[in-house]
């Protein structure tokens, strides 16, 4: 079974979560995408739901497909929200943001009285960082702030080549709130919880990818099937 396979069975099994008349935040990237096609043909059916994408990308699809959209300004209070990830571990700490998408994922995500992060197999990790960690930041004196997170990110033994993310163009790549992303190449991050805090402590930075306390359970596509894991009880297979 391909990824694309496990991520679609685990959007598949979030359907389950999803509830007649709920108010819920709509995640970016591919498994988001498929959870967002599914999501329109149970509304073409009559299912009621009133959603809030995370990205501009997410809004397009879901509006084509007829899902009824909102924002955080006229709905500013979520039941769920379900959205992918890169990475996660154990605890269910996330990096995101390979979509580019962290910054209004995190405000979706926390404006939610529950997430759940849905993902193929892949991105199970024992230790954060194999992933770059994408990081936002504003582009006004961006080459300083990029320094600040190097040597901050060194005090907390991550090292690694930090570089602003390019588009297809070669171009700097632009987020939905036009700032810059920079990928931090860390290998691995021994304490996500301290890096996450000390991170946007720098002026410039807007956000970065490590989602810590906010997914409260994890749905996983297998070969088999989908796997469970709850921040609170730990793995539970389904
Ligand atoms: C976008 C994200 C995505 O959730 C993450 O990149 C996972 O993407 P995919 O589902 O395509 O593997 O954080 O900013």
């Amino acid at each position: 079974m391909s990824a694309d396979d496990q991520k679609r069975r685990s959007a598949e099994g979030a359907l389950a979560y999803i509830e007649d008349g709920m108010k819920l935040g709509l995640g970016t990237g591919s498994t988001a995408e498929h959870l967002v096609r599914l999501l329109g043909e149970k509304v073409k059916a009559g299912f009621n739901i009133l959603c809030v994408p995370t990205s501009e990308r997410t809004a397009a699809l879901a509006a084509e497909l007829g899902i009824p959209l909102s924002n955080l300004n006229e709905t500013p209070a979520l039941d769920l929200t379900i959205d992918g990830a890169d990475e996660f571990d154990a605890a269910l700490r996330l990096v995101k943001g390979g979509g580019g998408a962290l910054l209004r994922e995190k405000i979706v995500a926390a404006a939610s009285k529950r997430m759940i992060v849905i993902t193929d197999a892949s991105k199970k990790v024992e230790t954060l960082g194999a992933f770059p960690l994408p990081v936002e930041v504003i582009p006004f004196g961006c080459q300083t702030t990029a320094a600040k997170i190097e040597a901050v990110a060194a005090s907390l033994g991550c090292t690694g080549r930090i570089s602003r993310r390019e588009d297809q163009y070669g171009e700097p790549f632009l987020t939905d709130s036009e700032n810059f992303i920079y990928d931090c190449a860390f290998g691995r991050i021994p304490d996500a919880d301290e890096l996450a805090k000390a991170l946007n402590l720098i002026p410039g930075v807007v956000d970065n990818g490590l989602f810590i306390g906010i997914a409260d359970l994890a749905i996983i596509g297998t070969d088999e099937g989908i796997q469970l894991v709850s921040r609170d009880n730990g793995e539970s297979p389904r």
